[in-house]
């Protein structure tokens, strides 16, 4: 197969999305996030990157806490609005409905099947960017989106972000820790 070289950038893959949350001078103020990932399963800790200018980042600083949520595909119109308009400017509180778990923390969206509360364990400051690095010490998903008590991505339907374009989630193409024991030498 011939390649050709193209401009440097971060080689495409399709990103989750996720809705972050956090208090904003007592405010429930919400961003949607791209560029989020998993740094650890024990303990669990998540990263978000965001740009330095948004509003949500001052609020992530004043409390130590940020929440992710995972917004089905029905909500798209509601998750790209979050990226388009800024918390400075534009009241986003009631788009949509906010709870809290043990303490009043970060807020996190009902209408959104799995959440998280984040504690920020450290921070790292990126020429444009903060990346809050989170420690999940609250978890929650709603129930019916359970098979076997694990969360099930079919159930969920979440947002992949390719490029311009939100995707959904194909089907199913193999069995991880297990499609590549066929290679494995005898
Ligand atoms: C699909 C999508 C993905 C986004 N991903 C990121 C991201 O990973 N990091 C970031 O800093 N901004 C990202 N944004 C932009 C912010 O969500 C947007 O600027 C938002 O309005 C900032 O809100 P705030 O100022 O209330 O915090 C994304 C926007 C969209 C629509």
């Amino acid at each position: 197969m011939e390649k050709i070289q193209i401009p440097n950038q971060a080689p495409s893959t399709p990103m989750p999305i996720v809705i972050a949350g956090a208090l904003v001078k007592g405010k429930e103020n919400y961003l949607t996030i791209g560029a989020y990932g998993v740094m650890s399963m024990q303990p669990p800790l998540v990263y978000i990157s965001s740009m330095k200018a948004h509003f949500t980042n001052a609020g992530i600083k004043e409390t130590g806490y940020f929440s992710i949520n995972v917004p089905p595909a029905a909500l798209i119109k509601e998750t790209d609005y979050c990226g388009l308009v800024s918390g400075r400017t534009t009241d986003k509180s009631r788009i949509f409905t906010g709870f809290y778990g043990k303490e009043k923390h970060a807020p996190m969206i009902q209408e959104c099947p799995v959440n998280a509360v984040c504690k920020v364990v450290k921070t790292v400051e990126l020429p444009n960017n903060e990346v809050f690095i989170g420690e999940v010490v609250e978890y929650y998903v709603d129930t019916p989106c359970l098979t076997d008590n694990i969360p099930d991505p079919k159930k969920i339907d979440p947002l992949l972000l390719a490029g311009h374009s939100y995707r959904k989630l194909g089907g199913i193409a193999g069995t991880a820790f297990s499609a590549g024991k066929s290679l494995m030498k005898k």
